[in-house]
C-alpha cells in the first residue's frame, strides 16, 4: 500500500489558471485482499482496504470475513436504505460492539423504540435556535486557543491534531458543563484520549463476532480510563441535579437541557443511566469527530495559497466588526473549507447497517441478517459521482455549484431518521474555530512531515499533524 506524500502530491487543472492541490490519500487495492491481508488492513487502517472496484462501481455485493456485504454508492439505493426502508435495517453488532463499551445505551448505539424514545425526547436540545445559543461560548474557546497560541510566539511548533481536540474538549465543557469541572480540565481530555486510542483498532474478535465474554485486549485497556471517565461524570450530573432541585436558576446547557428532556408522545424524562449515556454519547461523538474535520481543514488550508488568501479576506472583513458567532452567515467560503475537508477526509468514514428482513435493491437481493456498508470516504471521493473526487476544491460547496451535489452523495453526517443530532453545532462549531485561527495565525506543515490519513474509528492524521506556527 503506498501513500502519496504530501511533498510530491500530484495536482490537477481544474480552470487553466488554477492548480488544485491532491491531498494525500491511501492508493485503493487493484484486487480485494485475501483473509490475512483483510484482517491486517482492519486492524492497522480499514481505508488501505478498499479496491479500485469500489471507488468506481455504484453498488459491490461479496462475501467475505463479516459474511455477505453489499457495499453501496449509488445515492438512489443508500436513500433506500437509510430513509425509505430504514425500519428494515438496524446498526450492525460490529459497529455497535465497538462502540457500545463506551457510549453505552445512548443514541448513537440504542435500537428500535428505545432509541425513538431518546430521539423524541431530545430533539429539541440541538434546534438551530439552541445551536445559535451555543455560538458565543465556541467563539471564546476559538479566542482563547488562539491567545494560547499567541503566547508560544511567531515560529513555534504546534501539534494541530492534539490543538483541536483540546478546543473541542473545552467546546463541550462549556456547553454541556457550563460551570466546569472541578478537577484539571486537561486530565478529563487526556482521560477520553487514552480511552479512544485504547479501543480504536477494531478487535479481530469483534470482526468473528465471538462473545462477549471472551476478553478484548483494547477493551481491558480502557477500562480503567473508562471508570474514571464515568465517575467525572456521574459527579457532574449529581452537582447539577442538586443545583435544579434547589430551585436556583441552572445555567441552560446540555447538561440542564438533557435532565429537563421529555418524550413529548408519553411526558417521560430521560432515565439516570439515559443523561449520564448521552453526556458520554455527545463527548465520544463529538470531539474527535469535530477535532479532525478542524485538523483536516488547517491542513488542506496550509497547502492552497490560493484559497487561504481568499479565506482571510473573507475572515478579516466579516470579523472586523462582529463575533465570529454573529458573522457566521457572512463566513461562507470559510465554511466550504469545512465541507470540503470532510468530504475528502469523512470524520466517520463508514456506516454500517444489518438487513432485519430480505430487501432488494435494483438487482441485488439483501438476505435478512446480511450487512449493507455506506462509506463515506468511498462515496465522497467516487469516480462516477464527483468532478476531480480526490482534489482540494472547496468551491465546489458555494453557492451555485453546491446545488448540482445529490444529498446521498454527500454524507459526513449521514441521513434519514438516524443522522448525525450534532451536525449544525459541529459545523457551526468547526466554522467558528477556523475563522479564529485564520484570523489570528498562519500555519505551515512542518517541512518533511508525511500527512497518512489513518482510520482508528475516527478519520486523523497519523502521528498528528505537526505545524509551524507564524502570528498574523
Ligand atoms: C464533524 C463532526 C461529526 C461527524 C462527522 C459526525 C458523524 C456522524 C454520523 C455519520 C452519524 C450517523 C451514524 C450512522 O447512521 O450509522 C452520527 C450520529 C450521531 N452523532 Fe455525530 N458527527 C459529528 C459530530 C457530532 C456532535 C458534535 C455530536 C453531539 C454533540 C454528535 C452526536 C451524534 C449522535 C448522538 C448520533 C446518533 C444519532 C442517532 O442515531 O439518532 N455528533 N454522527
Amino acid at each position: 500500500m503506498t501513500i502519496t506524500p504530501s511533498a510530491q502530491a500530484d495536482v490537477a487543472t481544474l480552470a487553466p489558471q488554477r492548480v488544485l492541490f491532491v491531498p494525500p490519500a491511501p492508493r485503493p487495492l487493484r484486487e480485494p485482499p485475501d483473509l490475512f491481508g483483510f484482517l491486517r488492513g482492519a486492524r492497522a487502517n480499514p481505508l488501505e482496504t478498499w479496491t479500485e472496484a469500489h471507488f468506481e462501481q455504484p453498488i459491490l455485493a461479496g462475501r467475505g470475513v463479516l459474511g455477505r456485504v453489499t457495499v453501496l454508492s449509488d445515492p438512489a439505493a443508500i436513500r433506500h436504505v437509510l430513509v425509505e426502508n430504514a425500519r428494515n435495517y438496524r446498526k450492525d453488532d460490529l459497529q455497535r460492539r465497538v462502540l457500545a463499551p463506551g457510549l453505552g445505551n445512548g443514541l448513537l448505539t440504542a435500537e428500535g423504540d428505545e432509541w425513538r424514545r431518546q430521539r423524541r425526547a431530545m430533539a429539541s436540545l440541538f434546534t438551530p435556535r439552541q445551536v445559535a445559543a451555543f455560538a458565543p461560548a465556541m467563539d471564546d474557546a476559538a479566542l482563547k486557543l488562539v491567545r494560547r497560541w499567541r503566547r508560544r510566539g511567531e515560529g513555534s511548533r504546534l501539534d494541530v491534531a492534539a490543538e483541536m481536540t483540546r478546543v473541542t474538549l473545552d467546546v463541550l465543557e462549556r456547553t454541556i458543563f457550563t460551570q466546569g469541572l472541578a478537577r484539571d480540565p486537561d486530565a478529563l481530555g487526556r482521560v477520553i484520549t487514552r480511552y479512544f486510542d485504547a479501543i480504536g483498532p477494531v478487535d479481530p474478535l469483534d470482526v468473528f463476532g465471538l462473545p462477549e465474554w471472551l476478553p478484548r485486549i483494547g477493551r481491558l485497556r480502557a477500562r480503567p480510563a473508562l471508570r474514571f471517565f464515568e465517575e467525572i461524570v456521574d459527579e457532574l450530573i449529581a452537582t447539577r441535579r442538586e443545583l435544579v432541585a434547589s430551585g436556583r436558576p441552572a445555567p441552560r446547557d446540555l447538561l440542564t437541557l438533557l435532565l429537563e428532556a421529555r418524550d413529548p408522545e408519553t411526558g417521560d424524562p430521560l432515565s439516570e443511566i439515559e443523561v449520564k449515556a448521552n453526556i458520554v454519547t455527545f463527548i465520544g461523538a463529538g470531539h474527535e469527530t469535530t477535532a479532525n474535520a478542524l485538523s483536516w481543514s488547517i491542513y488542506l488550508l496550509g497547502q492552497d495559497r490560493v484559497v487561504r488568501e481568499r479565506v482571510e479576506a473573507e475572515v478579516d472583513e466579516a470579523l472586523a466588526s462582529a463575533s465570529a458567532a454573529e458573522a457566521l452567515d457572512r463566513l461562507v467560503l470559510t465554511r466550504a473549507v469545512v465541507d470540503e475537508a470532510v468530504r475528502l477526509y469523512p470524520p466517520a468514514p463508514f456506516m454500517s447497517r444489518a438487513a432485519i428482513g430480505d430487501d432488494r435493491i435494483g438487482p441485488y437481493r439483501i438476505p435478512a441478517g446480511s450487512l449493507v456498508m455506506i462509506a463515506p470516504y468511498v462515496l465522497h471521493r467516487h469516480r462516477r459521482l464527483w468532478d476531480r473526487p480526490d482534489a482540494f476544491d472547496p468551491e465546489r460547496f458555494l453557492p451555485g455549484r453546491r446545488e448540482s451535489i445529490d444529498r446521498f452523495a454527500y454524507l459526513p453526517f449521514g441521513a434519514g431518521p438516524r443522522v448525525c443530532i450534532g451536525a449544525s453545532f459541529s459545523l457551526t462549531e468547526a466554522t467558528i474555530v477556523l475563522a479564529r485561527v485564520v484570523q489570528g495565525t498562519r500555519l505551515e506543515l512542518e517541512p518533511g512531515h508525511d500527512v497518512k490519513p489513518v482510520q482508528r474509528v475516527t478519520l486523523r492524521p497519523s502521528g498528528g499533524l505537526p505545524m509551524r506556527l507564524a502570528l498574523r
